[in-house]
């Protein structure tokens, strides 16, 4: 992540309706979480009025971005 990714991580929001940053996911990622249920339990995403609908497809996303990058790391 570049530094300029690193700052707007902290500013964008990851969980709307629980008040929780970007980064927060990212950094639950980063510590092995690999499924939403996973990053659930570590950041408190998903238990707000939408019932996860919203941050749970971003988390999505990210965990399906995450797994193209490694594969895009390992030797051919
Ligand atoms: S955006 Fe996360 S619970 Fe609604």
């Amino acid at each position: 992540m570049k530094p300029d990714d690193s700052i707007m991580a902290r500013l964008k929001p990851g969980c709307i309706c629980m008040g929780i940053k970007l980064h927060r996911i990212l950094e639950a990622i980063d510590s092995g979480a690999a499924s939403f249920e996973e990053i659930a339990r570590l950041t408190g995403i998903g238990q707000g009025d939408c019932g996860g609908r919203r941050c749970g497809q971003k988390v999505e996303d990210l965990l399906r971005q995450r797994a193209s990058s490694k594969d895009e790391d390992l030797p051919a």
